[in-house]
C-alpha cells in the first residue's frame, strides 16, 4: 500500500501535457471485440484502468500489445466470453464489453460492474438497450448473463434515466447496435466527448453511425468490421484538474494536448472564480493571484459541469472568499471528500445533494482516505493548499486515473512524494 506526502504552500508554475482520455480509452478498447483485425490505439495512458481493461479483454480472447503509448489489440480467440468478477468489479467501464460480446459473439457472462462507490450505480439502462436489440440478458450469480442469435436486430430506444442520458450505456448499447441487422435509433444518447470519441473509432472501423454529438444516434447495422488506428484525445478531467490546482494555489499552469471546446462551462467557471483563463487550438493556461470568488455549481451531464470536477472545485471553493452552493445531479451521494475535506479544516455543511461551503482563510495538513478516483485527486490538491503535510492513504484511486500524478505535480513546483505506507504497530490485546 502507498501514500502521498503532500507539504502545503507551494504555488503551481509551469506546463504540464494531458494524457489520453481515460473515459474514452476504456471502451475505446473494447470495441476491439468487434473486428478480428487489429485496433490500434496511440496516446493511450498507463493507468490502472486501463491495465484492468486490458486484462478483461485478454481473457475475453484478444491480444493486448503495448509499445510505449501504443495499444494494439487483436482478437485471436473468439470462443471465450467471461469477463470474471475480481477483474470487472474493480471497473465500472468493463461493464462495455457487454454490447461487444452480445454484437459479435451472441454470447455474454459479464460481472455486474463496480468501480468508484458513490451511490448505487445501477445498469438497468445497458440492459434496456441492449434487450430492445434482441439480446435478452439475466443476472445469473452476479453476472449478467445471454445467449443470442447473432445478428441482433436495429431497434428505436430512448435511453433516458430520471437524471438524463447515461455515457456507458450509450457507448455500450452504439457498439451492441453497430452489428445489428437494421437500423438502431437512440434517442437521449449521451453527448459527452468520449460517447463522440468511440462513436468516431467504430465509423472509422467501417460502422455507420450518425448524429455523432449530438442526442440522437442512428447506428445503421452493417455484416462486419475491420481493424482501424486512432489517436485518444486528451483528458479533458485530468487537465482541469491541473488548471484548478493552478488556480487555487494562486500559481500559473498550462496544459498542453486538449481540446478547450470541451472545457467551456468549466473555463466559464474559473473566470468568474477570478482566475485569469487563455486558450490555444490545443492548450490552456490559468492564472490566478489572490483569493478566489466564490461560485454555485451543479453538475449536470455534457456540456454542463462536469460530475468528475465536482470535488477538485469545491476544494478550491473551501478557501474562497464567500460561500458556495454545489450540487450535485448526476450522483447524489457523491459527497465523500466533504468528510475529509473537514478534516483539513474546511467549513462544508451537505443538505441532501448540496454541499454548502464556506470559504476559510486556510487548511491544515492531517491524514486522510482515498475514497475514490476524483475525490482523491481533490484531496491531493488540498494538500497543496493545507499548511504543514497532507498524507493522503489509499492513493491506488488515483493511479486508476490519473498517470503519475505526484511526479508531474511535483514538475509543476508542488512538493509531493510517493512512499509505501508503513505498517501500523498494534498492541496486542490479552483477551
Ligand atoms: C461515466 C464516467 C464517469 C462519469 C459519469 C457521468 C466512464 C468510464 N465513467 O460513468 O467518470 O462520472 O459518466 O459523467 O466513462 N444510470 C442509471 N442507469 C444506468 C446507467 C446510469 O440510472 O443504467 C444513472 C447513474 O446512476 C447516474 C446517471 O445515470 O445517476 C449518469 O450515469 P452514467 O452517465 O451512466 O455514468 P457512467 O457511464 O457509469
Amino acid at each position: 500500500m502507498e501514500r502521498l506526502m503532500v507539504q502545503g504552500g507551494t504555488r503551481l508554475e509551469g506546463r504540464v501535457a494531458a494524457g489520453g482520455s481515460k473515459n474514452a480509452v476504456l471502451p475505446c478498447m473494447a470495441a476491439a471485440l468487434l473486428t478480428d483485425e487489429p485496433v490500434v490505439l496511440h496516446r493511450v495512458p498507463d493507468l490502472r484502468d486501463v491495465r484492468t481493461m486490458a486484462q478483461i479483454l485478454e481473457r475475453l480472447g484478444v491480444r493486448c500489445e503495448r509499445d510505449g503509448s501504443t495499444l494494439t489489440l487483436q482478437c485471436t480467440d473468439p470462443s471465450r466470453s467471461e469477463a470474471p468478477y475480481d477483474l470487472v468489479s474493480t471497473m465500472r467501464a468493463s461493464i462495455c464489453v457487454l454490447g461487444p460480446l452480445v454484437a459479435a459473439r451472441g454470447e455474454a457472462r459479464v460481472s455486474m460492474p463496480g468501480g468508484c462507490v458513490f451511490g448505487v450505480r445501477p445498469v438497468d439502462q445497458h440492459l434496456k438497450g441492449l434487450n430492445l436489440l434482441g439480446a435478452e440478458l439475466r443476472v445469473d450469480g452476479g453476472y449478467l448473463v445471454s445467449q443470442v442469435r447473432r445478428p441482433l436486430k436495429g431497434a428505436d430506444m430512448f435511453l433516458g434515466t430520471r437524471f438524463g442520458s447515461s455515457v456507458l450505456a450509450t457507448t455500450n448499447v452504439v457498439m451492441g447496435a453497430v452489428l445489428a441487422r437494421g437500423l438502431t435509433c437512440i434517442e437521449n444518447a449521451a453527448m459527452e466527448p468520449e460517447v463522440s470519441e468511440a462513436c468516431r473509432l467504430l465509423n472509422s472501423m467501417g460502422a455507420h453511425i450518425s448524429g455523432v454529438g449530438g442526442h440522437k444516434l442512428l447506428v445503421e447495422g452493417v455484416p462486419r468490421l475491420h481493424g482501424a488506428e486512432h489517436v485518444m484525445s486528451g483528458d479533458r478531467i485530468e487537465a482541469a484538474t491541473f488548471l484548478v490546482g493552478g488556480a487555487m494555489t494562486r500559481g500559473d499552469v498550462t496544459v498542453t494536448g486538449v481540446d478547450p471546446t470541451q472545457l467551456t462551462v468549466v473555463l466559464e467557471t474559473l473566470s468568474e472564480m477570478g482566475a485569469a483563463v487563455d486558450r490555444g487550438q490545443d492548450w490552456l493556461r490559468v492564472r490566478a493571484d489572490g483569493p478566489l470568488r466564490p461560485v454555485d455549481i451543479t453538475t449536470m451531464a455534457y456540456p454542463g459541469f462536469p460530475t468528475d470536477l465536482q470535488a477538485q472545485f469545491m476544494t478550491a471553493l473551501c478557501v474562497a472568499d464567500g460561500i458556495s452552493v454545489v450540487t450535485e445531479r448526476i450522483f447524489p451521494d457523491r459527497f465523500m471528500h466533504v468528510a475529509e475535506l473537514l478534516r483539513l479544516g474546511a467549513d462544508i455543511r451537505k443538505e441532501g445533494p448540496q454541499a454548502i461551503v464556506k470559504g476559510v482563510p486556510r487548511l491544515s495538513g492531517a491524514i486522510v482516505m482515498a475514497s475514490d478516483l476524483r475525490a482523491s485527486a481533490a484531496l491531493v490538491l488540498a494538500g497543496l493548499l493545507a499548511e504543514g503535510e497532507t498524507e493522503i492513504r489509499r492513493v491506488y484511486h488515483i493511479d486508476r486515473g490519473y498517470e503519475r500524478i505526484d511526479e508531474r505535480l511535483a514538475a509543476l513546483g508542488g512538493r509531493v512524494r510517493r512512499e509505501a505506507q508503513p505498517k501500523v504497530e498494534s498492541t496486542p490485546l490479552d483477551w
